[in-house]
């Protein structure tokens, strides 16, 4: 029995100016025609079809996501009355699924990350459920890493379980650059995909443990589900949970209990994963289709033309774009805004964002 459920809440500051508080990266279609929250829905559906899908969403998209997931039922697209963070969007999930389905399995997927191999992702998948459905395991897909990247949870593993799994020793989210490049040295490291999968019991069990506070607080909320109070209880309660992710809050606490101990395991996966951090992100992404010139410019755009010039990403649908003599820039055109970095740097534009929010 198992149930996706998507985490839908994020604001994606980093894809300013296409992406706004309404219009996060999940609702864009960034590379193609169906969006990142409908490519998301559609790969799984093998496995579980849109009328299994839970997602976690707020106001501010909930609408154009009802609008984009027709198929999913409209009372499963959950509508947080205020962001918390992941963990307490997680934890309602598996405090709602241990009620209405207590055997079920929950695998835990962001709304917009990119999966190049869809085969290759529901096989990995589907030995995840497996090993989740054994037991209380807890099971974390992870990506073999390529950089020192600091943006990503960091997984240390230890011995082999199984034919294709491997202990977890230690968990750490977002190390600083220093560590990130150590770990990258030892070589037993795997990045987090953010796609857990576990019982929705042994979830809400970790929760209980973990979160001892906010636990109470969901409960009362899963509790009330489909009464007329619903809405009432989850406006009043869901506030008062701990703005904090399911990283910090479960992943890197259980991993401390020690390798044997944690019930925490890693499936590696190589399903060609992207996670769209970035303008660098997707220009890289763009690459890996293909979809480059001779000297590697990405442009989106009514037509265009380079001289002398390499590796910049380009996106203004309605202007013919000409590049003359530059190199690994980045240049968005949108109704309103328009953005010129470089690729190096596409990882500062959320702090714009956060400073156009300060400023209005
Ligand atoms: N419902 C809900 N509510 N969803 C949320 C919220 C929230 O308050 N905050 C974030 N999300 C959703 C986002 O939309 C995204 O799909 C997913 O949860 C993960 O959140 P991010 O904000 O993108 O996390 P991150 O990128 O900083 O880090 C996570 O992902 C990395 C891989 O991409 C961590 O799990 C890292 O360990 C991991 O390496
Ligand atoms: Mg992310």
């Amino acid at each position: 029995d198992f149930r996706p459920i998507i985490l839908a809440g994020g604001s994606g500051t980093r894809f300013w100016p296409r992406s706004r508080r309404a219009r996060a990266k999940q609702v864009l279609a960034l590379d193609g025609e169906r969006t990142m929250i409908q490519r998301t829905v559609d790969r799984l559906a093998p496995l579980a079809g849109p009328e299994r899908v839970w997602v976690i969403t707020n106001d501010l998209l909930s609408g154009t996501i009802c609008g984009q997931l027709d198929c999913v039922p409209e009372k499963q697209i959950v509508c947080e009355p205020a962001a918390r963070n992941t963990a307490p969007a997680a934890g309602l999930a598996a405090f709602l699924l241990e009620r209405i389905a207590p055997n079920s399995v929950l695998g835990i997927f962001p709304s917009d990350h990119v999966i190049a191999n869809e085969s290759a992702f529901l096989s990995t998948i589907r030995q995840a459920v497996e090993l989740a459905a054994a037991g209380e395991n807890m099971v974390v897909l992870g990506i073999a890493p390529t950089r020192a990247e600091t943006g990503y949870g960091y997984i240390e593993t230890g011995d082999a379980f199984g034919e294709n799994a491997l202990r977890v020793r230690r968990f750490t989210e977002k190390p600083n650059q220093e560590r990130a490049e150590e770990f990258i040295a030892a070589g037993n490291y795997f990045w987090n995909s953010g796609m857990f999968i576990w019982s929705a019991r042994t979830l809400a069990n970790a929760v209980r443990e973990h979160l001892p506070e906010t636990a109470p607080l969901l409960e009362k909320i899963a509790a009330s589900w489909e009464t007329p109070d619903f809405r009432r209880v989850f406006t009043e309660l869901y506030p008062k949970c701990e703005n904090i992710s399911v990283d910090y809050a479960v992943l890197e606490p259980r991993s401390s209990k020690g390798e044997h101990h944690s019930n925490l395991f890693c499936l590696p996966a190589n399903f060609g994963w992207n996670d769209l951090g970035s303008w660098a992100a997707l220009y890289e992404h763009h690459l890996d289709q293909g979809n480059a010139d001779s000297s590697k410019n990405v442009t989106e755009s009514n037509g265009g033309l380079a001289y002398h010039a390499g590796g910049n990403y380009v996106f203004s649908p309605k202007k013919f774009v000409a590049l003359v003599g530059v190199e690994d820039i980045v240049v968005v055109e949108t109704e309103d805004a328009l953005l010129i970095t470089t690729r190096h740097h596409s990882q500062d534009v959320g702090k714009v964002v956060k400073e156009l929010a300060a400023k209005h």
